[in-house]
């Protein structure tokens, strides 16, 4: 496969393989096989309800298949010990739906509360990076304010900052803009782009927003009834016939045209 730019896709960082997933009688995932290539940018879109969280959960180690597995550069990571896991998962940050931001600690508290944790960083160096780090989304002298004194399009900031402030090799992304207005949803989809441009780092964008995909994605996949229905680029998912696919792209236009 070749992303947008032409280049050939190498070696692959992430292999989902057969990942199945049931709640009780609810079969979420169903034999889902996916390969993310290293250094791109990968959207995984699907309709509400459709596992896409279950689905990066798993790659974070964060839910156990029923069977199959998420191989992270070679290891299966769903057959690890919480232990083993736990190194593996300073390589991997997540930018939860809704932010996830800790209401009771300050901003900086938040970017910061990684490095202070599982880091051996002194005080001074852990406040150096987490200014960095909010300047790298593009907001300074916020360190000392709450969550609740900031805007939605800052929260998600403030969250993208906290995920860089591991230096991960993997960013995933949540639903990155969805509750944002149109503005501020497309300056998170370029600083996406930008962090993906200067971090050494392969992201997964989970998203039902097609304007997010055609910003940042160099490849989709569309996860439809528990299995990845359509696999390719962005120009291939443009020019697919494929009649599910496109009732779904079709779909979401259209309630984005009511909306608006
Ligand atoms: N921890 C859980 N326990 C039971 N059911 C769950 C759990 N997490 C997700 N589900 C169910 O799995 C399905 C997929 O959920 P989710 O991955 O959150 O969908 P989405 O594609 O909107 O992100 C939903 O039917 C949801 O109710
Ligand atoms: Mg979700």
């Amino acid at each position: 496969m070749q992303d947008k730019n032409g280049n050939k896709q190498d070696s692959k960082m992430i292999e989902i393989v057969k990942l199945w997933k049931v709640f009780e009688d609810n079969e979420v995932l169903r034999g889902v096989n996916l390969s993310i290539g290293k250094g791109h940018t990968t959207a995984i879109i699907g309709s509400s309800g459709s596992g896409k969280s279950v689905l990066l959960k798993h790659i974070m180690g964060l839910m156990k298949p029923e069977s199959g597995c998420v191989f992270l550069n070679g290891t299966c990571v769903t057959d690890l010990s919480y232990e083993q896991l736990k190194t593996i998962r300073k390589k991997m940050a997540m930018v939860f739906q809704g932010s996830a931001l800790f209401d009771s600690m300050t901003v900086a508290e938040n970017v910061g509360i990684g490095l202070y944790r599982h880091t051996d960083l002194k005080s001074k160096e852990i406040q150096k990076r987490i200014t960095e780090c909010l300047e790298m989304v593009g907001l300074h002298n916020i360190e000392k304010l709450f969550p609740a004194e900031l805007s939605g399009g800052m929260k998600k900031r403030v969250a993208i900052a906290r995920a860089i402030a591991m230096r991960p090799k993997i960013l995933l992304y949540d639903e990155p803009t969805t509750g944002l207005d149109p503005i501020r949803a497309n300056s998170i989809n370029d600083l996406i782009v930008n962090l993906q441009n200067h971090l050494d780092v392969t992201s997964i964008v989970v998203t039902h927003d097609m304007n997010s995909v055609e910003r940042v994605a160099d490849f989709v996949a569309f996860l439809y009834n528990g299995t990845i229905h359509f696999e390719g680029t962005v120009k291939e998912l443009e020019n697919s016939d494929d009649i599910v696919l496109h009732n779904f792209v079709k779909g979401i236009d259209e309630v984005e045209e009511v909306q608006t």
